[in-house]
């Protein structure tokens, strides 16, 4: 049977939306405001929309000779028990990866280019992804990892990618001064200067200040906040010595401006402390040209997300349900690619008159109160 393919203008009504998400088990990728409907009998059946197929629109090209990452198949499946509120899923728009020509050569050092998960996974890790859009605009990369696998496993994925990428990757534990020393020291012995900083290591651990134990909340300040001290420590004397100073970008979270529903007190306070670390640190170098800035990332749906999501154990497949499940205003959940573009721009000179600020990448779910979208 032929079916004709008629294209509905559908403004974004979220009922609607979630409706039609009940229609199919994954939604796949949809820009917001188009959705071109298939029916049996050619015509949109708005009394019942699970008489309809949904046909993935994708508005843009990719408009870069950058390998289009497409959604990973295995993401986020639209819950059966979907109710009012929209279900992030996936993307609705191919991601962009920019070029900044300012990029080529320059010395990229980035903490945690590995990724956790599955070491066959195809999503990207904020790190990893980061170092991926770094590869693309022709920056030399020094990366460093806790665990050497993780980090080279990017570096093969890199290098598949860009034959032609100057990437070194080393086993480094950023809690551990005499690591990072060795690390920042070897980044300067191959390369003999360091542009950009991205501190891009940080991981939570459960807890409430009466339930933590106090070596708990000892480690996650070392890890997440201490670990951008140690390496600023060691970088910032590096770029003061050149003229064209450097860019310092600090991977922070939504957890630094909200309470986000988890208790994890430690990573929180730890990471509200690395935004005021980047604006201070912002504003005490600017005359030297060297920028801090900080990248706050929402729900990303990661290697981390996936794993959960993906778990045999069904207490792990409950939590990543109800981070995809949270009340994102866009109705999705970002990706690594979202979190690189903000970071890679923050150390491209396109946001050279821009420091100690917070760029909040979350789809608007820090400025929403959660109890509804749409107008
Ligand atoms: N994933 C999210 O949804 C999300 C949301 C908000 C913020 N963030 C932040 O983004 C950053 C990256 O998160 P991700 O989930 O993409 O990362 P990830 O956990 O997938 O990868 C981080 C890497 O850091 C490495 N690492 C851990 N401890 C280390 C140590 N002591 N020394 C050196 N390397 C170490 C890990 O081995 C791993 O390869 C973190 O700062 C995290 O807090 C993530």
């Amino acid at each position: 049977m032929v079916f004709l393919e008629i294209t509905f203008r559908i403004r974004v009504q979220l009922q609607l939306y979630t409706d039609l998400a009940q229609a199919v088990p994954l939604l796949q990728p949809v820009h917001p405001r188009t959705i071109r409907v298939r029916s049996h009998n050619n015509r949109f059946d708005s009394e019942n929309p699970k008489h309809n197929t949904i046909v993935p629109y994708r508005p843009f090209p990719n408009i870069i000779g950058f390998k289009q990452s497409s959604p990973p198949t295995n993401s986020p499946k639209m819950s059966s028990t979907t109710t009012a509120q929209p279900t992030p899923t996936q993307p609705p728009i191919p991601a962009v990866h920019p070029t900044y020509p300012d990029l080529r050569s320059r010395v990229a050092l980035i903490t945690g280019i590995g990724q956790v998960g599955s070491p066959t996974s195809t999503t990207w890790g904020n790190g990893a992804a980061t170092a991926r859009l770094l590869a693309h605009n022709g920056v030399k990369i020094f990366g460093c990892d806790l665990h050497l696998s993780a980090a080279q496993r990017t570096q093969s994925r890199l290098q598949a990618e860009f034959p032609e990428l100057d990437i070194e990757v080393m086993a480094a534990d950023v809690t551990q001064t005499s690591d990072v020393e060795a690390f920042v020291q070897a980044a300067v012995a191959k390369h003999g200067r360091i542009d950009i900083l991205i501190n891009n290591v940080g991981m939570t651990a459960p807890g409430s200040p009466a339930s933590m134990r106090e070596e708990t909340w000892n480690s996650q300040i070392d890890l997440n906040l201490t670990s951008v001290y140690r390496l600023c420590h060691a970088v910032l004397p590096v770029m003061e010595t050149q003229a064209s100073g450097g860019s310092i970008v600090n991977n922070a979270s939504i957890t630094a401006l909200r309470y986000i529903g988890k208790p994890q007190i430690a990573y929180a306070a730890a990471k509200a402390a690395v935004l005021q670390f980047t604006r201070a640190t912002g504003a005490m170098y600017a005359h030297k040209q060297i920028r801090c800035n900080a990248v706050v990332p929402g729900l990303m749906y990661t290697p981390l997300v996936e794993n959960l999501a993906n778990s045999e154990k069904s207490e792990d497949r409950e939590v990543a349900g109800r981070i995809m499940r949270h009340n994102v205003p866009m109705g999705w959940m970002g990706t690594g690619e979202d979190v690189a573009n903000a970071v890679v721009w923050l150390g491209s000179g396109a946001s050279r008159y821009v420091t100690s600020q917070t760029l909040v990448v979350d789809g608007g779910i820090t400025e929403s109160t959660g109890t509804g979208f749409g107008m």
